[in-house]
Order: structure tokens, then sequence, then C-alpha cells
């Protein structure tokens, strides 16, 4: 019988701090009018100076847990993705682990940047389907706002921090039960496109953090045509029509680029969950953060089609299609 990887939990957690359009618009030049005409955002969640990604991971996983009723030693394997670790390393998923106090298993971080969650979600589906692993905890958490110029406009407007969480178990269910977990999962990157969007600094560069740079219209043109690529991927790989989709829960960037996909889809607008007005661009978190949100105010129920799809530096794409 297929193993399947069945989601039995998710949690999230965003930082207390909001900073509207508004306030940004006291130090940059810039105006609420322009960010929410041009990308939906209206606000955005902030780490404290003492809180690092792994605080608001290690939240998002507490919930998860608690949510599947598990504990920190059922799990086998954690699975971060982050672009912004707390350390070059250890990774921030053993920071999580020993915030958990689990004590067995293993954990590492993936990095994909904003499609980061897309390829833990694979990562973790693989090891799964192989049997090595029975319950893994996948985790998108990032605090951007780290590595933002926040004298550039251009980019400093569009990010926020955050966290999500879902947990996947291996389910070896007969009927119905058989086809819920994640179906299909497809990655992709083309490392050509370097310069559209990267940040300029690293350990082995600069030595130092640096600072997100951004070529916008490029990225937004690539990302309506690769996501949009992703998306006929995972429709063909199940057999599936867009009238099939219950839910789109696109990677959270721009409100322009998250409709033109749910058009492409043809579905209504109240089928694609949108957090980008509230959430900004959390990157890796922002797939787990609008999935949690949606699941946990009773939009998703068991048994939905939920369709993933992101894209992010690199370039790097995908999307995941998970029976709820
Ligand atoms: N406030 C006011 N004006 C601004 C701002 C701002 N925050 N930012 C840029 N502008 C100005 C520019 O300087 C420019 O002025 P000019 O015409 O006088 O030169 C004008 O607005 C237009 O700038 P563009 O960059 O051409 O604006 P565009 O319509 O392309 O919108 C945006 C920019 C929102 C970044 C858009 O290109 C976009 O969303 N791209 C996708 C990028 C993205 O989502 N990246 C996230 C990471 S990757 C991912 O998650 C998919």
């Amino acid at each position: 019988m297929a193993i399947r990887s069945q989601v039995v939990g998710c949690g999230s957690y965003l930082p207390l701090r909001v900073m509207s359009n508004d306030e940004l618009a006291r130090t940059v030049d810039t105006s609420d009018e322009w960010i929410r005409k041009r990308t939906g955002i209206r606000e955005r969640h902030l780490a404290a100076d003492d809180e690092a990604t792994s605080d608001l991971g290690l939240k998002a996983a507490q919930a998860a847990l608690e949510q599947a009723g598990l504990a920190p030693d059922d799990l086998d394997l954690i699975v971060c993705a982050t672009a912004t670790p707390d350390e070059t390393f250890p990774a921030t998923a053993t920071r999580i682990q020993a915030g958990l106090g689990m004590t067995r298993g293993a954990a590492f971080d993936v990095q994909a940047v904003c499609s980061g969650f897309i390829y833990a979600l694979a990562v973790a589906d693989n090891f799964i389907r192989c049997g090595q692993a029975k319950s893994v905890l996948v985790i998108g958490a990032e605090t951007f706002s780290r590595i933002l110029d926040w004298e550039d406009r251009g980019t400093c407007v569009l990010f926020g921090d955050g966290a999500g969480a879902v947990l996947l178990c291996a389910g070896e269910g007969r009927g119905e039960a058989a086809d819920r977990g994640v179906l299909s999962t497809h990655v992709y990157s083309d490392g050509r496109h370097h310069d559209a969007l990267y940040v300029d600094g690293g350990p082995s560069t600069t030595r130092t953090t640096g600072v997100v740079h951004m070529e916008g219209r490029e990225v937004y043109r690539h990302a309506v045509v690769r996501m949009a690529e992703a998306i006929d991927a995972a429709l063909e790989a199940n057999d599936l029509t867009p009238g099939d989709i219950d839910w789109l829960v696109p990677h959270q960037a721009n409100l322009r680029i998250i409709e033109s996909m749910g058009h492409r889809l043809n579905l209504p607008r109240d089928r694609v969950v949108v957090t980008v007005d509230r959430h900004a661009n959390t990157s890796a978190a922002s797939i787990p953060l609008a999935l949690c949100e949606a699941v946990s105010d009773g939009r998703i129920r068991q048994g939905d089609l939920v369709l993933m799809e992101a894209m992010g530096g690199g370039f790097t794409w995908g999307s995941a299609l998970v029976r709820w």
C-alpha cells in the first residue's frame, strides 16, 4: 500500500509588533496608497530585537504539535525553511529541536528563499514516502526585517516576519483515507537569475549579512510565468483540471500576482487564501501562515484539495498539491 504524508496539525506565530504603511511612510519616501495599490499590503509584523527566527519557528512548532496531540519525541525529523537563520551554523532547525526538548531524530534547514516551504515540504514528503521518517515537522520561519535596507523603498515596504509549521505523519489508510495527504510536489530553480533578487552578503564573500536587492519588474515577470508552469505541472501529474481545486494557498508576495494565479485557475476570489494584506511577504513562512489561518477559521476542511505555489530568489519556484 502506498505511504502518504498526511497533515495532522499546523500552527503559526506572528510577532506582536505591527507596522502600518503609514508608520513606514514616516521614515521612507513612500505612501500607504502606493504600497496598497501596487502590492495589496497594509501592514506587516516585525520581530522584537531579542526575537530570533528560531523563537518564531519554535512557537509555530509547539502550536502544530499541540493541535496534533503529539509530543516532541514523537517526531523523527524537523525541516526548517529559512533564508534568515539565527546563525550561519548550526541550522535553525536544531535550535528549534532543542527548544522543543526533542532528544532524538534529526533536524536541518532548507534554503530556497520564498519557495522554501514548498522545498521543505518536498523533502519531508520524500523522507516519509521512502520510509525513512514517520513524522516530520515542516517549518517556514523568517525574520526578513533583519536583511532589509530600511532606506530602500523598493524593498523595505514588501516584507514582514513570522513563522508557520505543518506536521506530517505517514498514513497508510484505506479507501478515502488513502487519498489524503501530499499528492505531489514539484520544485525548480534557475540560477542564472541571481542578480534579479539576492542579498549582497554572506560568510564566504563579504563576511557580513548583507541586505536584499531586487529588480521588482523582472521578478514579477518571471513569477507569473513560472508559478503558472508549476501549477500546470501539479494538475497534470495528478490528472486534474483547475475545476478540481478547492483552495489556492499561494506564496504571499503581491496581491496582483496572487490574483493572476487565481484567475488562471478560474477560482472565485474567496477560494484563494490571502494574508499578504496583513503579513506582507514573509518569504518561507508565508504559505504555512496562510494555511494555518484558513484551517483554523474553518475554511480548509478535511478532504479539500489544496494547491500551493511559490517563487523566490535563485530563481526557485514550485508547487505542492495536498488532499487535506
Ligand atoms: N513607494 C513609492 N514609490 C515607489 C516605491 C515605494 N515603496 N517603490 C518604488 N517606487 C517608485 C519607483 O522609484 C518608480 O518611480 P519612477 O517611475 O519615478 O522611477 C515607480 O515607483 C515604479 O517602480 P517599479 O519598480 O517599476 O514599480 P512596479 O509597478 O513594478 O511595482 C513592485 C514594484 C511592487 C516591487 C513589483 O514590481 C513587484 O511586486 N514585483 C514582484 C517582486 C516581489 O514580489 N518580490 C518578492 C520576492 S520574490 C517573490 O516572493 C515572488
